[in-house]
């Protein structure tokens, strides 16, 4: 619990997903972001000149030291959070770390058991936080679906193909850093469908994973499919693709949960439960992606301040890098997809119809 009507907050990283942190803290309650930092001076600066903070730096060691934080909100790359949080630990303050916590499970491991005692850490799922997987939860809890019989979810963009107007790899230009992971779509995006999947229907064991890759320009996979099934007996899927064509290159989530009394139905942002109940909910996408942002760290604030569990504590977050590794290890060797040799299949002429 911590008595003090506004929290102190540091924020760490710069980069492409922290203007979406930046607009939830502008106008989260309880907290104000007094310094920001990142390597790249000229980010922080620039962020800190956008949201009026009052102080920039380029160390960490350094805004720690000087600033009584109360707060520390991490947006670095993977393979930097365990080191900040370790550091944040050393200085008493609790972090909220982006996703995945660490690169691999065995790391978020040893992470946890060494600072869980010292600070609160939260993971910012902040997928799970989306109003229409929160209204779907709503359903499952009051047992609008009856059985459930099957879950699928589905992730699917033209994210790593070259763009018609300049040439470039969409994805790459976002994120220059997945051109040289190993892990790339399951480890920094389907690890949200993942926490989603779980965050629902509890934990999942991985049965089977296949992936694959299109993209030239990237060394770790574009494709991949998880087949899942929880203590209780369900089956779930999660795909995904990032080299879809026609598809856009943010695409939302799709989503079918089948239950033997009603069922659900998400695509493009339009939510349905059909069957012995109906109902539709349309969505704007936009805002439903800011406002999972919004609700995340004003969790984050809230727990802090008040003692209670976070929804998205590091703890929880070994769940989905469990099934990330999982995926990982049974997926084995990825093939490399190009124009593909398919058997010849041409179907027959049939007398009597026009197509
Ligand atoms: N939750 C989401 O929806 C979501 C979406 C995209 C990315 N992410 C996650 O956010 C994190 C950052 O992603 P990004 O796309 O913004 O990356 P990015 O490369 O655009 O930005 C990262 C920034 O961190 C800075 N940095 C590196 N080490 C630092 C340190 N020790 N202290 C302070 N700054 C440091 C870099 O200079 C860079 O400006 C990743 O973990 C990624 O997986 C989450």
């Amino acid at each position: 619990m911590l008595e003090k009507t506004i929290l102190r907050v540091g924020v760490l990283g710069c980069g492409m997903i922290s203007a979406d942190h930046f607009a939830a803290w502008a106008q989260c309650q309880g907290a104000q972001v007094v310094a920001v930092c990142d390597p790249m001076a000229d980010r922080a600066r620039a962020r800190a000149e956008q949201f009026g903070i009052p102080a920039f730096y380029d160390s960490p060691e350094a805004m720690m030291a000087a600033e009584s934080l109360d707060l520390i909100d991490i947006i670095t790359p993977r393979e930097t959070h365990a080191a900040m949080v370790r550091l944040a630990a050393r200085h008493g303050i609790h972090a909220l770390s982006e996703k995945p916590l660490c690169p691999t499970l065995a790391e978020a491991e040893a992470l946890v058991a060494e600072v869980g005692g010292t600070i609160r850490v939260m993971v910012n799922e902040n997928w799970r936080y989306r109003a229409y997987f929160r209204k779907i939860a709503e359903w499952l809890q009051a047992g609008k679906l009856g059985t459930i019989t099957l879950a699928r979810m589905a992730l699917w963009r033209s994210s790593m193909l070259p763009r018609a107007e300049d040439g470039k790899i969409h994805a790459l230009t976002r994120q220059a850093f997945l051109a040289k992971e190993e892990r790339v779509l399951i480890a920094e995006s389907l690890i949200h469908e993942i926490d989603v999947m779980r965050a629902l229907f509890g934990e999942l064991d991985v049965l089977a994973c296949s992936t694959g890759r299109a993209c030239p320009g990237i060394v770790g996979e574009d494709s991949a499919t998880i087949l899942l099934r929880t203590g209780y007996g369900l089956t779930v899927t999660i795909d995904g693709v990032m080299t879809a064509a026609g598809h856009d290159t943010r695409a939302p989530d799709r989503l079918e949960i089948a239950g033997t009394r009603c069922s659900v139905v998400l695509e493009g942002a339009v939510l349905k439960l059909i069957g012995a109940e109906e109902e539709t909910h349309v969505y704007d996408e936009a805002v439903v992606r800011q406002n999972c942002f919004n609700a995340s760290i004003q969790h984050f604030v809230d727990q802090v301040k008040s003692g209670g569990p976070f929804w998205t504590s590091a703890e929880d977050q070994l769940g989905s890098l469990r099934v990330m590794e999982d995926a990982y290890r049974l997926a084995g060797q990825m093939p490399v997809l190009s124009a593909m040799q398919l058997p010849p299949v041409a179907p027959p002429r049939i007398t009597g119809f026009d197509i």
